[in-house]
C-alpha cells in the first residue's frame, strides 16, 4: 500500500455532494450517526457551549449536535447552522421543532465556502465529520470563512478523521481513492489547516473510530485577528 504524506483529494462537485447527502439523509441516523456518536460528544464537551452564546454549526447533517448546542445556549442564546443538503435541513428542523428548540435556531441551506453571515457574528463554531469531506483547497476557504464570522477571541471546535501513517488509515485512503463517491471523507490535518487559516490551536485530543484516527481540535481566533 502506497505511503503518502499528502492529504487525498476529493474529486466531487458541490452539486454532487448535495445530491449524495440528500439521498443519505433518511438513513444517516441509523447507518452512520451511532458509530460517530462518541467522537461527536467529545467535540461537544470540548466546545462547552454556555447559556446565552451564539453558536454556528457548519454541516449540521440530521441536527443531533444542533439539539445539544441549542439546549446548552438556552433561550437567551442562539444557534445557527448551514448545510448543503435540503433534506438534511428538513430533518434537522423537524427535530428542533419536536423538542421545542426551533425558536432560537436559524438553519440555512448553503455552501460553507461562502458563509452567509456577518463578520464577527458568533461566539463559537462547531464542525464534526465535515471538514474532512471538503477538497483540499476548500478546507482553507471554509476555515477562513469561519474565522471571518467568528468574534475576536471566539473558539472553533473541529472533529474529523486525522491523517496518520497507520495501516488502517492507509487502507481507508486506498478505498477513498478507489470509491470517492461512496467513501467521501478522508483523513486530514485539521490542526495544521486551522493554523494556516490564522487560528491558534489550544488543544488537540486524539480519538479513534473503527481503528482510524480521529482528532478533536479546539482553536481560537485571537483578540487582534483581522
Ligand atoms: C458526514 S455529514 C456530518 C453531519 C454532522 N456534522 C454530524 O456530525 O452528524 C456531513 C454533512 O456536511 C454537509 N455538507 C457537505 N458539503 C457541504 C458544503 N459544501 N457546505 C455545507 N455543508 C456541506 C452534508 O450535507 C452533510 O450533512
Amino acid at each position: 500500500m502506497k505511503r503518502t504524506e499528502e492529504v487525498c483529494r476529493v474529486p466531487r462537485s458541490k452539486e454532487e455532494a448535495r445530491t449524495s447527502y440528500n439521498r443519505l439523509s433518511k438513513a444517516y441516523d441509523i447507518l452512520i450517526h451511532p458509530f460517530e456518536k462518541k467522537q461527536k460528544q467529545a467535540g461537544l464537551d470540548c466546545l462547552a457551549a454556555n447559556p446565552g452564546e451564539k453558536i454556528l454549526e457548519v454541516g449540521f447533517g440530521t441536527g443531533n449536535n444542533l439539539l445539544a448546542i441549542a439546549r446548552s445556549v438556552g433561550e437567551k442564546g442562539a444557534v445557527a447552522g448551514i448545510d448543503i443538503s435540503d433534506e438534511m435541513l428538513r430533518i434537522a428542523r423537524r427535530k428542533l421543532e419536536a423538542k421545542g428548540l426551533a425558536g432560537n435556531a436559524h438553519l440555512t441551506r448553503g455552501d460553507a465556502t461562502q458563509l452567509p453571515y456577518d463578520d464577527n457574528a458568533f461566539d463559537a463554531i462547531f464542525m464534526s465529520f465535515v471538514l474532512d469531506l471538503f477538497d483540499t483547497p476548500d478546507i482553507l476557504l471554509v476555515l477562513q470563512e469561519c474565522k471571518r464570522v467568528l468574534k475576536k477571541g471566539g473558539r472553533i471546535v473541529n472533529v474529523s478523521l486525522q491523517k496518520a501513517d497507520t495501516l488502517s488509515n492507509r487502507l481507508y485512503e486506498s478505498l477513498h481513492n478507489a470509491f470517492p463517491a461512496m467513501i467521501d471523507c478522508r483523513p486530514i490535518r485539521a490542526g495544521r489547516s486551522l493554523e494556516e487559516a490564522g487560528f491558534t490551536v489550544v488543544e488537540e485530543r486524539d480519538l479513534s473510530m473503527w481503528g482510524l484516527k480521529v482528532r478533536c481540535v479546539l482553536a481560537e481566533k485571537g483578540q487582534n485577528a483581522e
